[in-house]
């Protein structure tokens, strides 16, 4: 008979160089703040104590990957290092091309210059930002046809990043023509971190088949997806996570990759597809922008990192911890009585923003007013996903998001179980006082991605 697991998320490794936190007082965070315009992008990092505003490129890396670094070949044409990140890249994905970018949003614009243009549509579960930029960017229109229970936070759906395969039918009997390529984002970002499950995706991938369109992944927490199709959908609870993977990537045509989040690196990206032709426009845009195509837009030290990243990714262990370490965050924050989306996604928690300051109208930010309170009790810097990110349209007008959502987002083996247990002290101090969190207005934003530069004042 086995014995019960323990209750305690064990982080497995030990820590080998530790980076110092500065210590701020609640006066020091109420002062930087207002300085930084209420906007938590323009604090000085060093004003944060935690920082949970993104899981993107903020991970630690491993004394492997840091050994890998010396390895690093910096040959501007044919390095080795390349080799051996193409290969780490295509034991998990076996794409033919593999082109190095630096980041996940470069290798969106170089898809959709040659893919997309006005009058096109790029369907997606839900296009994340850069995603659905780059599409319209282009001219093109970018669609979201994630599941209806998507939109419902508190729906337990176990794979609510699934696509919507009717919706995906009737997008492509009425304007097949107009669509070059379908994307799906796994995990789904956007709607919370939910994973899409084999099956769904093998509905996509029929779908795709049955109107001859390429089906591309952007895949940056595949990894994490892989792991909750683990342990959550019937049949795979015995697969090895790598396998699954394997398995994700058989089905597409290609993918876009951001490194900064699964593969574990602080910085990277790559466009991997089997089709020659598409791969030899992409790799001349690439050398227009990011590099040579054996570097893109990396140092050689940079693509062996990842690839020893890559190799400890799909690692049992690590997923394990990772996944219920960020559910541990999740479920205390459910017991305290605090709103979040349900069930807990992979790399974040999402507090209901909406549902917690529910005396705040959407246009006064609630999301962006529990951001501050979080920032100003306790210096954990989130994010907020909601109207101050979406409301402006763009005839110029402003209306409420879906959802006014708080993103806390965990950086890959950064933070311990003790820092989780003070942000869950934080959070349970702001909420014990949500009714009487101040609203927000803008005072200054610019014409696009308003959320990163704008100005906010309290109201009252
Ligand atoms: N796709 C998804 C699903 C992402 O989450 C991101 C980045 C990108 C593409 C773009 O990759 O940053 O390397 O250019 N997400 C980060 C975040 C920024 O905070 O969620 P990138």
């Amino acid at each position: 008979m086995s014995e019960p697991p323990f209750r305690t998320v064990i982080e497995p490794f030990r820590i080998h160089s530790v980076e110092p936190m500065v210590m701020t007082t609640a006066e020091q965070r109420r002062e930087a703040v207002r300085a930084a315009g209420f906007n938590l992008f323009q604090l000085p990092a060093q004003e944060v104590l935690i920082d949970l505003l993104t899981d993107s490129g903020t991970g630690a890396m491993s004394r492997d990957q840091w050994a890998a670094i010396q390895h690093g070949d910096e040959s501007y044409a044919g390095s080795p290092s390349f080799f051996i990140f193409r290969d780490a890249v295509r034991d998990l994905f076996p794409f033919e091309h593999v082109i190095p970018t630096h980041q996940g949003r470069a290798a969106e614009k170089i898809l959709f210059t040659v893919l997309g243009g006005p009058g096109k549509v790029v369907p997606n579960n839900t296009h994340f930002d850069t995603t659905r930029a780059n599409v319209e960017f282009t001219g093109a229109e970018a669609l979201d046809l994630v599941i209806a229970e998507a939109h419902d936070a508190r729906s337990e759906h176990p794979f609510k990043g699934n696509m919507d395969i009717a919706a995906l039918e009737r997008l492509l009997q009425e304007r097949g023509d107009d669509v070059p390529c379908v994307m799906v984002t796994v995990t789904n970002n956007s709607g919370g971190g939910q994973p899409v499950s084999l099956e769904n995706l093998r509905a996509v991938r029929a779908t795709c088949d049955a109107f001859g369109k390429l089906l591309f992944l952007d895949a940056c927490r595949f990894a994490e997806n892989a792991w909750f199709i683990r342990s959550r959908e019937p049949g795979h609870g015995e697969r090895d996570v790598a396998d699954i993977v394997r398995e994700l990537a058989s089905l597409a045509d290609g993918m876009t990759m951001s490194a900064k989040k699964d593969p574990l690196g602080n910085i990277g990206g790559w466009l991997a597809l089997d089709d020659d032709e598409l791969a030899l426009h992409c790799r001349n845009l690439l050398i227009l922008t990011e590099g040579f195509p054996t570097y893109g837009g990396l140092a050689g030290r940079d693509l062996e990192a990842l690839a020893q990243g890559l190799r400890e990714a799909v690692d049992h262990d690590y997923l394990r911890y990772r996944i219920r370490s960020t559910g541990y965050l999740g479920d205390a924050l459910a017991q305290a009585g605090i709103p979040v989306v349900r069930p807990i996604g992979g790399h974040a928690v999402y507090i209901d923003a909406r549902a917690l300051l529910s005396h705040l109208d959407p246009l006064e930010y609630p999301g962006q007013a529990l951001a501050i309170a979080l920032y100003e009790t306790g210096g954990v810097r989130s994010c907020e996903i909601g109207t101050v990110m979406f409301g402006r349209r763009p005839d110029g007008s402003e209306r409420a998001a879906a959802m006014d959502l708080v993103r806390l987002a965990i950086p890959r083996r950064t933070y311990t179980q003790s820092h989780i247990d003070y942000v869950i002290e934080v959070c349970e101090r702001v909420a014990a006082r949500a009714g009487d969190l101040p609203g927000y207005r803008i005072v200054s934003e610019p014409p696009v991605l308003r959320h990163f530069t704008a100005e906010f004042e309290p109201v009252g």
